[in-house]
């Protein structure tokens, strides 16, 4: 018998590489997404890869009746991975109600009917974002979290908060927060990858887009902030790494190895990169000239933010083993493939 997971937002990026990798591991994966973000084509890609197409419930996790009923239907489910929510960061300050509303509701709906049916086993798609403008770099799990900048980091922080009031008030109850730094990249088939609707707001899909001619140039927000070359440092991280950090945690669930009822671990590779490092390696690597301007700081970005992931190494066993070479050449083979270019 294969352990059942429920995925929520498994059509979207880093869910979808995550069912990807919970297939391989032997896990029966049953997807809840209401494909706001994300199309069913992602289903049969999975199934190209994988050779497993993963049952699908178009649903949305707002609707607490319908929630509950997809629950009670799977009742021998072992853990929840939740990635269900809206994640853009400037939309989020113009629509921070939609925001809470979206990202909050599908929480609480999808914790309350895992309760409901007893499946005590949840893993949640958090943030570094959390940590606001760390004191002290690289941030650790025991850096104090700070009030986000945008609404949609807010809801990131509030759900740890909510996690941290459920397991205090559940004895089953298991959980464990995984706090993304900047992830980016793809799968190595090319079939499945980061699809942004409209601007991108991030640097990746944005360089990959101005690289394939959809965008005429990279905005470079700001180069007056304290660091080597005044360009932001970020901790990029792919996501298939992500995504094998993801089946680690659930095997810990499962097998009960948590030593708190809530656990808490930064998932990043340790190393910072530039804004300019980015493109000058994205250069490199396509052996080709981005066109880019440096233009005004963007409201809300922090000059440094690295990870430790000592915590991680110790206790999932689990590192990065990718470069940032092949998060760049990965996003640049889906860009392309998805543009039907090659170059
Ligand atoms: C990285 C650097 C920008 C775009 C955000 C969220 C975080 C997480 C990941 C999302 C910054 C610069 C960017 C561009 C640029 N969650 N940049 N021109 O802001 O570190 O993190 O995405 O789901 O919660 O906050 O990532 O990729 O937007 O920016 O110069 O067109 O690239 O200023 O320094 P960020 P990012």
């Amino acid at each position: 018998m294969k352990n059942k997971i429920i995925v929520t937002g498994g059509c979207g990026y880093i869910g979808s590489h995550t069912v990807i990798e919970l297939i391989e591991n032997n896990f029966e994966v049953v997807i809840l997404d209401d494909l706001s973000n994300s199309t069913e084509e992602t289903l049969s890609r999975i199934e190209k890869i994988t050779g497993v197409k993963p049952t699908f419930i178009n649903i949305d996790l707002k609707n607490e009746t319908k929630t509950k009923e997809v629950f009670s239907n799977h009742k021998d489910t072992k853990a929840v991975i939740h990635f269900a929510a809206h994640k853009a960061v400037g939309e989020s300050v113009q629509k921070p109600l939609m925001y809470y509303k979206n990202n909050l509701y599908s929480l609480l709906n999808t914790l309350s009917a895992q309760v409901e049916n007893n499946i005590n086993g949840f893993i949640f798609s958090s943030s570094a974002t959390v940590y606001g403008t760390p004191e002290t770099l690289p941030i650790t799990e025991e850096n104090e979290t700070q009030r986000p900048f945008s609404p949609y980091g807010n809801t990131k922080k509030v759900a740890e908060e909510i996690l941290d009031d459920l397991i205090k008030s559940n004895p089953n109850f298991a959980a464990i927060s995984l706090r993304y730094f900047n992830p980016i990249g793809a799968h190595e088939s090319g079939l499945i990858g980061e699809l942004p609707s409209g601007i991108p707001n991030n640097l990746m899909p944005y360089i990959t887009q101005t690289a394939v001619g959809l965008r005429e140039k990279l905005m470079v927000y700001g180069n007056d902030y304290p660091t080597k070359d005044g360009t932001p440092i970020r901790d990029y991280i792919h996501v298939v790494d992500l995504a094998k950090a993801h089946v680690l945690a659930v095997k810990r669930i499962i097998k009960k190895e948590q030593e708190k009822a809530l656990e808490i671990f930064n998932l990043g590779t340790g190393n910072g990169f530039s804004v300019l490092d980015v493109i000058h390696s994205f250069e490199d690597v396509t052996n080709s000239k981005l066109n880019y301007e440096i233009v005004e700081r963007r409201a809300g970005d922090v000059p440094k933010l690295y990870a430790s992931t000592d915590l991680a190494k110790q206790k999932l066993g689990w590192t990065a083993s990718k470069t940032l070479n092949e998060m760049i050449l990965s996003s640049w083979n889906w860009e392309q493939k998805l543009r039907n270019k090659t170059k």
